[in-house]
């Protein structure tokens, strides 16, 4: 299916809250730049109907889009409902009539996975899955072996290249960024190994708690909700040897290589918190164990990165939003040993805001021969017409181009390297609100160096 334009979207869950935070926005500008001008059929189940369809979709792109009332009619103009029962074959005789003449329709699941077996069959039963490709979202399944029964389920009815496995991290520009920018600057290739890298470190910092998701977060914890996909992926990103072309198979081609030379997880790389107060969110039982921060160590079993730690950590309730990423230099001794007294670093924001940081010694004000360090950031100006990451993601998808979904194989890896680890009963330390994790973090898990604790303005 790649490179075959879709000429229909249907997504299912189109009353639920991720259509409602990121879907409608997403396919409101893709409506706006031309990029989305086939039928849009929102699927759900209950009572509702087209009116009631427009009318949320206006309040979402209100809320979280960039509401323009010309785009927003087009939109409108393409908008459809059909409502009913994701198991009864009747709802999809309905969408099968509602996709008209489409030949290349895109089914979009963003609906529990649970439900999935039902809709490809019903898909295949129908017709609708005929010349189609399918959309699902992260986490794809909660181990390697239901990551593996759901791609069987998929796969029985639709080839890999038209799967397109969501992880909305790709679809940022600074994340793929990461890849360009090693690559395009020749300058960085020859330090880019265990030579001259001390240690890299990801924090994905969220100043937020569960929300209003304790059903969802509490049977899936920080490692499976943003490590597992989000975090890796940025991983792969920074570990990756150079694809041999730019096409989407030899990219992800390398991203596999990195996850299968990572060494599974074991109990001692790893240090799990959750934050005071958790335990009285909804829907989150008042026994759970459920991690809400985790920081921990990795190795990359390759020629490139032996012996090279990594480290991830991601948080809820942490005391800024932030992902930021710190690769530290390793010093190589010479007569200025003594004076230079701190490693150089590249630090790349990924969000809020875009940073590429490189922080190099310089001297110190006065007379002393002694260093400072000093850091010369580059903050590429954000685009305002910037996409977001899910309208990308759907760009993508549209087009047929699958380079920034995950793979199957990519998943399966993704999952052998946490399985074993989240199989197994490890403690779950408390931390307060607004700290970086429990205190015994630093003790258990630190970078050479330290944690970077990035700083962020608030508003
Ligand atoms: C989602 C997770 O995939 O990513 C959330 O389920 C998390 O828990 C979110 O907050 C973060 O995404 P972003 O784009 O806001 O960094």
């Amino acid at each position: 299916m790649a490179q075959i334009k879709s000429d229909a979207l249907v997504f299912y869950g189109a009353t639920g809250d991720l259509a409602f935070k990121k879907i409608f926005p997403a396919l409101h500008m893709m409506v706006k730049r031309g990029n989305l001008d086939a039928p849009i059929i929102g699927v759900a189940r209950g009572d509702y109907d087209l009116e009631k369809l427009r009318a949320r979709a206006k309040e979402s792109i209100q809320k979280h889009g960039k509401f323009e009332e010309e785009s927003f009619q087009k939109f409108c103009s393409l908008l459809e409902f059909v409502g009913g029962d994701y198991t009864d074959p009747q709802t999809f005789s309905r969408i099968r009539q509602a996709l008209g003449s489409a030949k290349n329709p895109t089914h979009y699941l963003a609906i529990p996975p649970v439900l999935f077996p039902k809709i490809i069959e019903q898909l295949d039963l129908s017709g609708c899955a005929k010349g189609a490709r399918v959309i699902v979202e992260k986490p794809f399944g909660t181990d390697f072996e239901s990551a593996r029964a759901l791609n069987k389920v998929l796969l029985s009815k639709f080839s890999e290249s038209a799967i397109y496995r969501i992880d909305h991290y790709l679809g940022k520009r600074p994340v793929n960024n990461l890849v360009f920018f090693r690559f395009v600057n020749s300058l960085l290739e020859p330090v880019w190994n265990k030579d001259h890298i001390e240690s890299i470190q990801i924090t994905m910092a969220e100043d937020f708690g569960i929300q209003s998701r304790g059903a969802f977060y509490d049977v899936t914890g920080a490692i499976r909700d943003v490590i597992q996909n989000h975090l890796f992926q940025i991983l792969c990103n920074l570990t990756m040897e150079p694809p041999k072309a730019l096409d989407s198979e030899s990219i992800r081609d390398e991203k596999v290589k990195v996850l299968k030379a990572i060494t599974p997880l074991r109990g001692q790389d790893v240090v799990k918190g959750q934050y005071k107060g958790y335990l009285n969110e909804k829907a989150v039982p008042p026994n759970s164990k459920t991690e809400t921060f985790a920081a921990m160590r990795l190795h990359i079993d390759s020629p490139r990165w032996e012996g090279v730690p990594f480290f991830i950590r991601a948080g809820k309730n942490l005391p800024v939003t932030c992902t930021e990423i710190l690769v530290r230099f390793k010093h190589h001794p010479s007569a200025y040993s003594s004076i230079a007294t701190q490693p150089n670093h590249i630090r790349f924001r990924i969000s809020p805001d875009v940073t590429i940081a490189f922080g190099m010694l310089i001297m110190a004000q006065g007379e002393d021969m002694s260093s400072v360090l000093s850091e010369v950031q580059g903050n590429p100006t954000p685009f305002p017409n910037e996409k977001d990451a899910y309208e990308r993601v759907l760009t993508d998808a549209m087009a047929g181009d699958p380079t920034h979904f995950a793979r199957q194989d990519y998943v399966e890896e993704a999952w052998k390297i946490v399985d074993d680890y989240l199989a197994s009963d490890f403690p779950v330390y408390e931390y307060e609100i607004g700290t970086w994790g429990p205190e015994n973090v630093n003790e258990l898990i630190l970078p050479p160096g330290g944690w970077n604790n990035p700083a962020v303005l608030k508003k």
